[in-house]
Parts: C-alpha cells; structure tokens; sequence
C-alpha cells in the first residue's frame, strides 16, 4: 500500500509523494522546513484532509529542528511556525486537529527550548500518523459491512491512502471488502477541477486489484438513475456536531442524486475530521481556489483566458441527504446532533481552531 507521508528521521525531512504528478509520474517531495512543508500543503503535493494533517504534525517538527527560527524566543517562533502551517488550508479540520495535538503535548510536557519541544513533537507525530493508519482500518472494516458482493458502488475526489497516512478511509471500504474476499465493482467520478478521482483514486484502485472504472463527473446522475449503483461512499474534510458534511466540490449533488433515486449514501471519516465546535454548514469556512483551475486542465488552456470564474474546492451536504457516517468508532445512524456524541467525544475536540 501506497505511504504518501513519510518522516526520514536520519535526514530530518519530510517525505512527501507528489500528488500533483500522479498518475503521470512517481516522485518525491522532500521539504526539510515547516516553510516547505507549507508549500507542499498550498499547492496540493500532500492533500486529503488527514493527510496534511498529518504532513502538518511533521512540519512543525522542521521548524522546531530549522536553526533559522533558534535566533527567536521559543514560545514566540513555536507559534509562528504553527500559524503559518495553519494558514495553508482552511477547510479540513484534521489540520488544525494536528497542530492543535502538537501544541497542546508540547504545552503539557512545559517545553521551554526548541530541542525539548522537538523531542516532544516527533513522538506525537508519529502517534498521530499511527493512529491514522488504524483508525482507516477501523472505518474499512465497518463500511465493509454494508457493500454486498455484486455491488457496484461510486466514489468521488480521493480519500484513498494518499488522503491518509494509508489505507484510506473511502476507499479502506473498498481495501477491506476485497480482503473479505467480496466481489464488487467501483465507478470513480473524475472530479473536477483537479481530477483526484481519475488521476489519484483510478491509479490506487488499480494498484489494488479493485475493479474500477473512470467516468466524468456528469455521468453520474444516468448511471445512478439506470440502478448501475448500490451505494456511494465518499470522504470527508469536517463533519459538524450536527452532522453537515464538507467534502470535495461535487459531492452535495451526489448526496441528492442518490437520496432522489433511493441509492443508500455514505461517509467515512476518522474522528479526527469531526468538528464538535460547530453545527451547521455555514459555520465551514469553504476554500476558493485559484481560478486558472478552471480555465486550464493538466497545463492546457481550455476556456478563454480572461473568463470570470467560480472555484470553490468543497460543497457542505446536509444530514439529512447521508444515509450513514462510517466512523472509526462505528456506524452512526441515522445523523443528527444526538447520535453523533454517542460515538464521537468532544474533549478529543477543544483543540479545533
Ligand atoms: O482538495 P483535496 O484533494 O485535499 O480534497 C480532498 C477531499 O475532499 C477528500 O474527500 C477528503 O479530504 C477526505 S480524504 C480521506
């Protein structure tokens, strides 16, 4: 399985599989500073919400170790390396979960010095990372437990291992279903404008063996409306304490498509991607990108230079349209601000910024 975020302790450097290039090519990012690290985050090299959290966990451990920032007071540096990763990307919530981890172990282990705080944040990076891994595991055996063999389920944007620190929380579904020994088909939906689904999720799921096939984003709704589809299963960046999800701009009129046509419409998350400090969608501050992702695809021009453009990069769904949250911690169903709680604690959660 694909590991897109790795910590090289000897060299002191985070190592990132550019997902910018992908499926294209297969290279390393290395990014040896929290500023490096930042700007693998902004332009997408790591991305998937537990993934640049995770990526932002070890970021701070660069500028920790990054003699640049030694010549300033500790508390003051530590704080600026934490704001600057926490400015690359508003929506996902595992970020700011992760930094806030960090912050809050370095805090109660009273670090003082750089190389104490560093000694401290390497150990809970490594844990968050960990976690991820397991908790993705988790998910996939839960999700599992609602496709059948002979399905054909949809997906959309990537919440493979490459959104994670591995396995995937979407497509962990998927990854635990075929180590059950199920049988069953996948259509990924290309996703506009960065193309996830057909350049990140169609190469994981043929690395894996999963029967998979690519469509554009529009042909969704016939392929829905014709019973070609048992279920559709996405990932998540925030999901509120009443259960509002965000994800990937595209994935609302999916949630609607599939409650119109009766087709059963899941999330996976890790509890990590729950908001508790918020309720409602528009609390979710939304990403606009810029909007030459639009106009362009992979480098080439495709609409007139100068068009106005609209980029939002996430959609909020509401609860009522998900049919379940495959967490973690277990199935929740159905979702409204009570059962939520019965599975996900929110001290976990004071740290959300
Ligand atoms: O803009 P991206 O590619 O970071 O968006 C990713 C998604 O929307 C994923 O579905 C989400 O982060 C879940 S990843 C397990």
């Amino acid at each position: 399985m694909v590991e897109a975020v790795v910590f090289n302790k000897e060299q002191n450097r985070l190592e990132l599989l550019d997902q910018t290039l992908l499926p294209v090519e297969t290279r390393t990012v290395f990014c040896s500073t929290e500023h490096d690290t930042a700007k693998a985050i902004v332009s997408m090299q790591v991305r998937g919400a537990p993934a640049i959290g995770v990526a932002a966990a070890y970021g701070i451990v660069l500028g920790l170790n990054n003699p640049q920032n030694h010549a300033r007071p500790f508390l003051e540096a530590f704080k600026a390396i934490c704001d600057l990763l926490a400015a690359t990307r508003p929506t996902a919530v595992n970020l700011f979960w992760a930094i806030a981890r960090i912050k809050k172990a370095v805090k109660n282990a009273g670090c003082t010095d750089f190389s104490g705080a560093a000694t401290v944040a390497l150990p809970e990076a490594d844990k968050i990372r960990a976690e991820d891994i397991e908790m993705c595991r988790s998910i996939g055996r839960f999700g599992a437990s609602l496709l059948q063999s002979g399905d054909t389920w949809l997906t959309h944007c990537n919440a493979g291992a490459l959104a994670t620190a591995g396995y995937g929380t979407a497509l962990g579904v998927f990854r635990a279903a075929q180590e059950e020994g199920k049988n069953f088909k996948v259509f990924v939906d290309e996703t506009r404008p960065l193309l996830q689904g057909a350049r990140l999720t169609a190469w994981e799921l043929m690395q894996e063996k999963i029967d998979a096939t690519l469509i554009c984003d529009n042909m969704a709704g016939s392929l829905i409306r014709d019973g070609k589809v048992q279920g559709v299963v996405v990932g998540a960046d925030r999901i509120t304490a009443h259960g509002f999800v965000a994800n990937k701009i595209g994935t609302y009129p999916l949630a609607v498509l599939a409650k119109y046509n009766g087709v059963p419409f899941y999330v996976a998350a890790p509890d990590s991607t729950f908001d508790l400090t918020i309720k409602y969608g528009e609390e979710i501050k939304i990403e606009e990108r810029d909007h030459d992702e639009v106009r362009y695809i992979g480098g080439q021009q495709i609409a007139p230079k100068d068009i106005k453009v609209y980029n939002p990069a996430f959609d909020v769904t509401p609860p009522e349209l998900i049919t379940a949250i495959i967490t973690n911690k277990g199935i929740i169903r159905p979702i409204y601000r009570d059962t939520i709680p019965e599975f996900i604690k929110p001290e976990r959660f004071e740290a959300a910024e």
